[in-house]
């Protein structure tokens, strides 16, 4: 690989917003590049500027419309390999397809590892990802790859509403390892809930471990979508006397059905989460959205000047 001299960030179509904001943080302009389609839907990728010797950062989050965004970053890591870029980072604050990261029934893929290889074999160098759906997809990857938190970021707003003495709520046992780390930074005690999935869009949550009558709850997760799992921890930490119920969540891609279900539930007094991926709507405050593009722009930064990237897992603790 040739050394690489300079930054440049480039844009997917994804979240324009947020890698204008990171290239902000870094003081670099955003480089040329525009992501367009041919009228059948093929994606046509082109930089605008010279890309060669480049340490070039490629921001996607893999949100809906996810095929598209998916194959636009491929595309776009294919473009800056032939123009000799120096180094390319795929940079997903949100990394879609996780979810489905084991082979728990007959006949299923491993979407996550798929995922994975289709980066590396495009010709990424390196991945920067954001509170992964589990930690294990890391070792998907046989590249480089920095995987940063959102906590740092949402826990000064949490302290702030939650007080000095919350209870900390995974929502199912696949989230307590996050709720725990959650706890490390804002106290309080541990509850986690059982959980069912019925369907795509169905949840039940059956039983509650842990004490939270009188106490100001905070449900912690990777991400939401149809507001299920949410929704129904929050119920069941009421029925139990929870005092309030927040949620923290690092990626809220709610749909229309999810964002209705969440203003139906009073049980949540609001989401807190971050613009890994956009967000238009705050519900009338029922959504409250804090930016990771400093944490992500200083991982870049340090990334390029080869210098440590854990220290920001504990920033603003
Ligand atoms: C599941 O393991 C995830 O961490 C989330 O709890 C889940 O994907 C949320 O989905 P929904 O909002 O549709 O319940």
């Amino acid at each position: 690989m040739e050394e690489a001299k300079h930054i440049c960030v480039y844009s997917g179509s994804a979240h324009p917003k947020l890698s204008q904001d990171i290239a902000a943080y870094l003081g670099v302009p955003l480089g040329k590049v525009h992501p367009t389609k041919f009228p059948d839907g093929e994606i046509f990728v082109q930089f605008e500027e010279n890309v060669r010797r480049a340490d070039a950062f490629l921001i996607q989050p893999t949100c809906a419309p996810t095929n598209d965004n998916l194959m636009e970053l491929l595309i776009m890591i294919d473009a800056a390999k032939r123009a000799s870029a120096a180094r390319i980072t795929a940079v997903l604050p949100y990394f879609g397809y996780a979810r489905q990261d084991r082979k728990d029934k007959p006949r299923v893929p491993i979407t996550a590892k798929l995922v994975a290889n289709l980066l590396t074999v495009a010709g990424a160098n390196r991945i920067i990802a954001m509170d992964l759906h589990s930690q294990q997809i890391q070792g998907f990857f046989d590249i480089p790859m920095d995987h940063l938190y959102a906590r740092p970021v949402l826990a000064p707003y949490l302290k702030q509403v939650l007080g000095p003495d919350p209870v900390v709520v995974a929502p199912d046992s696949g989230s307590a390892k996050m709720a725990m780390s959650y706890g490390d930074v804002l106290g309080g005690g541990f509850a986690v809930v059982a959980k069912r999935r019925i369907n795509a869009t169905t949840v039940a949550s059956s039983h509650l471990v842990g004490d939270v009558r009188d106490k100001v709850c905070v449900i912690t997760d990777d991400l939401t979508s149809t507001a299920g799992t949410l929704c129904a921890a929050a119920r069941i930490l009421k029925e139990n006397g929870a005092a309030k119920v927040y949620c923290a969540v690092s990626h809220c891609l709610l749909n229309e059905a999810g964002k209705q279900k969440l203003l139906a539930t009073p049980e949540i007094e609001q989401i807190v989460t971050t613009d890994a991926v956009p967000q238009h709507d705050d519900l009338g405050g029922k959504i409250k959205v804090v930016s990771v593009a400093p944490i992500l722009g200083e991982a870049i930064r340090r990334i390029h000047d080869g210098k440590s990237v854990s220290s920001l897992f504990y920033i603003n603790h």
